[in-house]
C-alpha cells in the first residue's frame, strides 16, 4: 500500500458523539484513507473525569483534562468539539480557530448563539468551521444548503429536528408509555442533551431551525425570532384524541421566507396520518426543503445517537481534507420588520385540552350554552373527563394568541394547545368524538 499522509485530530469530549467518532474512524480506517488520501488519527480527547467507564477502549494517556494539550499541539490540525454547552466550548473553539486549526462541531446551541462570530473568525484565519452534525444527526442537510442549492431560492424548510422528542412521542403513541419513561429511554440511548429540557421544550429544535434558516435565507435571525412550544405537557390522552381524529402528534420545525418576511416556529402539531412526517418515527428526523428551481427535497435519517452523528462529524473532517480553504459566503440581512410581519400568527384549527382545578361549567360553556371559544371562533367540545375537570375542544378560525387568552381568562390549571396542519372540517356532531371519562 502506498504511504499515506497522516492528519491528527483532537477531540473536545469523549461522550456519546466523541466515542462514535473514535469507533468509526477505527472501524473504517482503511476506507477513509482510501477516500481522502489521509490517515486520520485521533491524538487526544478532552474529558472532565478519568474515573468514568468509556464505551471504547482507549489508552489512559489518550485522555486529558487540559484543553491546551489539544489546542496547543502543533501536530493537531483539526479540533472536533463534541462536549456541548456554550462555555467553555466557545472559548476553546475561538482559541482553536485563532491558532489556525480547522474546527468541526456538533454543538447547535453554540452555533445558534455564537455562530456568526465564530464563522467570521474562521474566515479571517483562513480555516474551516464545519457543523454538519449540529443539525439532524446523520442527515447531510447543512452541506446540501451550503453547497447544493446555489441555483435555488429556498422558500421553506419544514421537518422533525429533534430525535429525543420524536422518540418520546413515538413511544407514547405506539407503546403507551408515559412521557417520563420515554424520556428516560431516550437518555439511556444517548439521544438526549445533558439537560433534556433543551430537547423537550423545543430549544434544541429551535437552534437547528435557526442554523438552517440563516443558511437558507438572506436573514440573520436570532433565537428570539423563533416561536417555540415544547412537548412536555403532552400526555397519553392527547394521543387517544389524536388517534380518533386520524392524526398523530409531532414536534414540527418550520421556517419560511417569501422574499420579504421570515417566519420561524417549533411547535407540537396534530398531523393528519396522510402527512409525510406522520410516519417518521423513533429517533428519525426528516427535513423538507422547498426551493424554486428544484422543487421539494426531503431527507430522512437518524437524527441523534452515537453512530449517525459520528458519520456527520467524519464527513466534515473529510470535507476539510478535500477543501481546506473557506469558501466565499454571501450574506445579507432582512430587518426586524420582515420578521414581525412574517411571524404574524395565522388563524387555523386547534386541539385544546384544558384542566380545571374546580368545576367551572358556566365559565367554559358560557351562559347561552356555547363555549367561550365561540366568541372568537367555531368550536366543538370533543370530550371531557374527571367529572368535567378535563375538557377537550376543537377550535377553528382562531389564532393561538386568542386561544391562550381564553385559557388564561378561564384560569385553567393546565392546558395543551396543538395546531392542526392540513385541511380539517370541524365535525358537526361533537358526540361522535366524545370519549369516556379520561
Ligand atoms: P455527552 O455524552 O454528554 O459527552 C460530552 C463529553 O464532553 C464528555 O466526554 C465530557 O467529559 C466532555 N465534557 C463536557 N464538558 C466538559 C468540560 N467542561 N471540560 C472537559 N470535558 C467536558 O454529550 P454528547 O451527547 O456526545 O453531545 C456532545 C455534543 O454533540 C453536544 O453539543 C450535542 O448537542 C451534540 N450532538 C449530540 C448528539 C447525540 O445524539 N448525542 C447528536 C448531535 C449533536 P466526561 O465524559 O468526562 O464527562
Ligand atoms: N438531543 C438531540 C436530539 C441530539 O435528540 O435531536 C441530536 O442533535
Amino acid at each position: 500500500m502506498e504511504s499515506k499522509k497522516e492528519i491528527y485530530v483532537g477531540l473536545l469530549g469523549l461522550g456519546t458523539v466523541g466515542t462514535g467518532v473514535v469507533k468509526s474512524l477505527l472501524a473504517n480506517e482503511s476506507h477513509i484513507t482510501h477516500q481522502t488520501g489521509y490517515r486520520v488519527r485521533v491524538k487526544a480527547a478532552l474529558v472532565q473525569t478519568f474515573e468514568k467507564e468509556r464505551r471504547v477502549a482507549v489508552n489512559p494517556s489518550f485522555m486529558t483534562k487540559d484543553p491546551s494539550v489539544i489546542l496547543r499541539d502543533p501536530e493537531i490540525d483539526i479540533v472536533v468539539e463534541v462536549m456541548g454547552g456554550v462555555e467553555p466550548a466557545l472559548s476553546y473553539i475561538r482559541q482553536a480557530l485563532l491558532l489556525r486549526k480547522h474546527v468541526v462541531t456538533a454543538n447547535k446551541e453554540l452555533l445558534a448563539k455564537h455562530g456568526e462570530e465564530l464563522m467570521r473568525i474562521a474566515k479571517e484565519m483562513g480555516v474551516r468551521l464545519l457543523y454538519e452534525a449540529s443539525v439532524a444527526g446523520g442527515i447531510p442537510i447543512v452541506r446540501t444548503l451550503q453547497a447544493y442549492l446555489t441555483a435555488n431560492r429556498v422558500s421553506s424548510i419544514r421537518g422533525i429536528l429533534n430525535g429525543t422528542s420524536n422518540y418520546i412521542l413515538t413511544q407514547m403513541q405506539l407503546e403507551h408509555v408515559t412521557f417520563t419513561e420515554a424520556l428516560l429511554e431516550a437518555q439511556q440511548l444517548g439521544y438526549a442533551e445533558a439537560d433534556p429540557t433543551s430537547d423537550v421544550e423545543g430549544y434544541d429544535a429551535a437552534y437547528k431551525l435557526l442554523i438552517l434558516a440563516n443558511m437558507a435565507f438572506p436573514v440573520r435571525a436570532e433565537m428570539a425570532f423563533v416561536r417555540r412550544i415544547g412537548i412536555s405537557k403532552i400526555s397519553p390522552i392527547d394521543f387517544e384524541y389524536a388517534t380518533r381524529l386520524n392524526c398523530t402528534i409531532k414536534l414540527i420545525g418550520e421556517a419560511s421566507y417569501d422574499g420579504e418576511c421570515v417566519h420561524l416556529e417549533v411547535t407540537p402539531k396534530l398531523l393528519s396520518r396522510t402527512d409525510a412526517l406522520a410516519t417518521v418515527n423513533d429517533v428519525f428526523n426528516a427535513v423538507t426543503i422547498s426551493a424554486d428551481v428544484v422543487g421539494e427535497l426531503t431527507f430522512i435519517g437518524r437524527g441523534a445517537g452515537e453512530m449517525p452523528t459520528a458519520s456527520a462529524v467524519i464527513e466534515d473532517i473529510a470535507e476539510i481534507l478535500r477543501s481546506p480553504k473557506p469558501p466565499l459566503v454571501r450574506q445579507q440581512e432582512i430587518g426586524m420588520d420582515g420578521w414581525i410581519k412574517g411571524n404574524a400568527i395565522k388563524q387555523g384549527m386547534y386541539y385544546v385540552r384544558m384542566q380545571f382545578s374546580h368545576l367551572c361549567q358556566d365559565q367554559v360553556l358560557g351562559v347561552d350554552g356555547k363555549t367561550r371559544f365561540e366568541s372568537v371562533a367555531s368550536a366543538v367540545e370533543i370530550g371531557s373527563g374527571e367529572g368535567g375537570l378535563t375538557r377537550v375542544f376543537l377550535v377553528a378560525g382562531a389564532d393561538l394568541e386568542q386561544i391562550v387568552h381564553i385559557a388564561e381568562c378561564l384560569q385553567v390549571k393546565f392546558y395543551v394547545i396543538l395546531p392542526y396542519e392540513g385541511e380539517f372540517v370541524l365535525p358537526e356532531h361533537s358526540e361522535f368524538f366524545t370519549l369516556p371519562a379520561v
